[in-house]
């Protein structure tokens, strides 16, 4: 191993996040350390094209078990780590409120103890992915949406570990100078997305119906509106943040606010499917106990300090998902 290279340890790598964020650390010359939990399938689909590369190594690991944190740190004394783990559903952790809850709280206070303990001088540098779902049901006071001091109110069991998450990293950076920054990351979705998110839902969805697999989409609350971007864009914020003089807090957000209304309009339209409503069912078991109703983010921090600028908006992403979906389908049709 080249000695002027820098190790990056990435928690969940094989995450949509965890995958983008892989490409550009190896693209610049680090060495990349991807943490993956054991599953008895294979789950590596977005990241075994980086297998071949000898700057790209793997061991398992699990949030709820910080020997492994602890072994791995030991191993390879990270300059960088990543903390991108996490039962990520929100929907799903009004049923697992106890996992979700214990994995994202005590997880990150595992890499926050083992960061301060491998790194005492402070060289390793922390990225904790925070999230916009801090911000609950509250609306920003502010016409350019939600800022890094505006008020948070978590309204599920995601959200509410989030937060503590958010404020322990905090509390590490303020109590032993650790150079450790949160990313209040607002939703960002690409074609590597999990199919149960909403956005990969509906260009999964608008695919299947253009080559006649599926007749009907069942979805819940259209009214909610999100900050989307790309992925691919705000893992290069992720990097930027830890290149700082110092750690910090930034949100990461397009600065544009869209209904899932707006979003089937966008897909619907580009698949040449007519109205969407012809395929579009409610369906009340994709309501929530509670639901964040609306979510646009004001990155001027990130734009002036960091220099970050997204690439996507909304329309562009919803495109380019909507396409790599039909040509994943078109291609899985060929191949019967
Ligand atoms: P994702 O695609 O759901 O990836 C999450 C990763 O965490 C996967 O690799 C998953 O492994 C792993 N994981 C889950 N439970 C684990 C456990 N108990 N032990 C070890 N690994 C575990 O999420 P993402 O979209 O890449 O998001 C990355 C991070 O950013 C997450 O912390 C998420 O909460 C946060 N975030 C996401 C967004 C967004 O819009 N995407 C916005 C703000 C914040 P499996 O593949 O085995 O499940
Ligand atoms: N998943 C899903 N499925 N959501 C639906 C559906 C459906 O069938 N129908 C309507 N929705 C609505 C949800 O109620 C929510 O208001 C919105 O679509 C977006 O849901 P998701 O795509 O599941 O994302 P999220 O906003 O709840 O959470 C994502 O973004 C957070 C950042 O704000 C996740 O990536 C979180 O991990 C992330 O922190």
């Amino acid at each position: 191993m080249n000695m002027d290279m820098k190790t990056a340890v990435i928690t969940g790598v094989n995450g949509q996040d965890g995958s983008y964020l892989s490409e550009l650390l190896l693209a610049k010359g680090y060495r990349v350390v991807g943490l993956k939990r054991r599953t008895s399938t294979i789950n590596t689909g977005r990241i075994d094209h980086l297998m071949p590369n000898p700057n790209f190594v793997m061991r398992y690991y699990d949030l709820h078990d910080a020997s492994c944190i602890n072994r791995t740190f030991d191993e390879f004394r990270p300059d960088e780590v990543y903390n991108l783990a996490a039962q990520s559903h929100v929907a799903v952790s009004f049923e697992l409120p106890e996992y979700t809850s214990d994995g994202i709280c005590r997880g990150t206070l595992n890499l926050l103890e083992a960061v301060r303990r491998v790194s005492p001088s402070h060289e390793c540098r922390y990225y904790q992915a925070s999230s916009s779902e801090m911000y609950g049901d509250s609306l920003p006071t502010e016409e350019t949406g939600f800022n890094e001091k505006s008020p948070l109110c978590p309204v599920s069991p995601y959200a509410v570990a989030k937060v503590y998450a958010h404020h322990m990293t905090q509390t590490y950076r303020k109590a032993y100078g650790i150079h450790a920054s949160c990313g209040i990351l607002f939703n960002h979705e690409s074609p590597r997305r999990g199919e149960t998110f909403v956005t990969r839902k509906i260009t999964m969805a608008a695919a299947k119906i253009r080559h006649g697999l599926q007749k009907e989409l069942r979805l819940g609350n259209l009214d909610a509106r999100r900050d989307w971007g790309h992925a691919k864009d705000y893992v290069e914020a992720m990097w930027l943040m830890l290149q700082q003089p110092k750690g910090d807090d930034y949100i990461v957000a397009t600065g544009q606010t869209h209904s899932i209304r707006e979003f089937l309009d966008e897909v619907f339209a580009y698949a040449d499917l007519g109205d969407w409503k012809q395929y579009v069912r409610f369906d009340a078991r994709f309501l929530r106990a509670n639901e964040v109703p609306f979510l646009l983010g004001d990155s001027t921090k990130a734009r002036q300090t960091l220099g970050w600028r997204p690439k996507y908006d909304m329309r562009k992403l919803a495109q380019s998902m909507y396409r790599s979906d039909q040509a994943m389908i078109a291609s899985a049709q060929v191949a019967y």
